[in-house]
């Protein structure tokens, strides 16, 4: 049975996704493991770039891991292994991975 693996991840500019896709190479080219790509998305959407006030604005919610709301993730009981890419926010876990936090 192959080993399935769900990779939840949030990035902007997209260099994280990147990143944790370079990681999971070696993996992703094996036969006998399947690695779901789910992609986190914010609702609103944070800006990019940011403006000054809406990057001091998210400073209360990421050091209280208070989440947005997100698309939902498939359900982590499918999975052998669940990857969470996050970005760093204000020294925590970046929000709109927050809520996926065990
Ligand atoms: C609101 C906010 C707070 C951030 N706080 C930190 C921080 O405390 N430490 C840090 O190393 N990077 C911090 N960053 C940079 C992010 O970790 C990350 O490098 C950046 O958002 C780019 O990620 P991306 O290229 O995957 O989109 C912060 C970025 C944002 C938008």
């Amino acid at each position: 049975m192959a080993l399935r693996i769900l990779v939840v991840h949030y990035s902007q500019t997209g260099q994280l996704t990147r990143i944790v896709r370079s990681m999971l190479a070696p993996l992703a080219g094996q036969s006998d493991v399947r690695i779901d790509w789910h992609a986190v998305v914010p609702e609103p959407a944070y800006p990019f770039p940011w403006t000054f006030r809406t990057f001091l604005d998210a400073f209360p919610e990421s050091v209280y891991l208070d989440p947005p709301a997100v698309n939902a993730p498939p359900s982590e009981a499918d999975y052998d292994l669940v990857v969470l890419a996050y970005q760093v926010w204000f020294l925590a876990p970046s929000t709109p991975l927050a809520g996926e936090l065990p």
